[in-house]
């Protein structure tokens, strides 16, 4: 791992013990480095009190990416279904709203805190969370604004699997913009970072279907 890869994480080591635990919901045993998190965070508005919703913080890697853009302002809710991380990322981050559950719930979870349209949602979540019914692509899109933006990772060597070609699809289908940024090689492994903006269709939370 490089120094770098290390670096704005709550302990290295601990990514990789909860992979041991469970493996399917961690889907990685490093952290990501600070090269992906400034990738991912690129769609944070520099002005203003953006809303930011994290998913699946882990030792938080994209958590100070996202602290760091905020500096102070909007609001930064994390949905991170492992009670260690949460607690964690709960304890170093005292501004951010941390929740304990299952990103599937995002909708209902975020009508619970009042959180109007979202501005920005950050996505750490391995494959196996986006399986469920309905696709959490649909429910992502659901909350954002209409200028809304979404990024999530995905490694170049599983790139081209057919469960990571479905999610592109799903991101198609959501968002009439999917630009795929460059490689990210300063990442274990190597990354690209899918930006997705402006869902199709916006439904507030709280509000019915609304076609745009
Ligand atoms: C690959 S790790 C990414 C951690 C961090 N974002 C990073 O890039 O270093 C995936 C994280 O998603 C969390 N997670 C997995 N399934 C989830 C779900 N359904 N809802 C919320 N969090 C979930 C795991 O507990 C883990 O912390």
């Amino acid at each position: 791992m490089t120094t770098e890869q290390e670096h704005h994480n709550l302990g290295s080591g601990r990514i990789l013990r909860e992979f041991i635990r469970s493996p399917m919901q961690t889907a990685s045993v490093l952290p990501s480095s600070a090269r992906l998190a400034a990738q991912m965070v690129v769609g944070i508005p520099e002005r203003g009190e953006p809303v930011v919703v994290e998913l699946g913080a882990g030792t938080g890697a994209f958590t100070s990416a996202i602290q760091q853009r905020l500096g102070g302002r909007g609001r930064h809710i994390v949905v991170e279904l492992n009670g260690r991380f949460a607690a964690e990322i709960a304890r170093a981050y005292p501004s951010v709203e941390v929740v304990c559950e299952d990103a599937v719930r995002l909708p209902d979870l975020l009508a619970e805190l009042r959180v109007g349209p979202v501005d920005v949602v950050v996505s750490g979540l391995p494959w196996v969370a986006y399986a469920g019914r309905p696709p959490l692509i649909e429910s992502v899109a659901r909350v954002l604004s209409p200028a809304g933006v979404y990024t999530q990772f995905a490694y170049n060597w599983t790139r081209w699997a057919a469960p990571a070609r479905r999610l592109l699809g799903g991101l198609r289908t959501e968002f009439e913009e999917v630009v795929t940024t460059m490689t990210v090689w300063r990442n274990l492994p190597p990354a690209v970072v899918y930006v997705s903006r402006r869902p199709r269709v916006v439904r507030a939370v709280g509000d019915g279907d609304q076609a745009r």
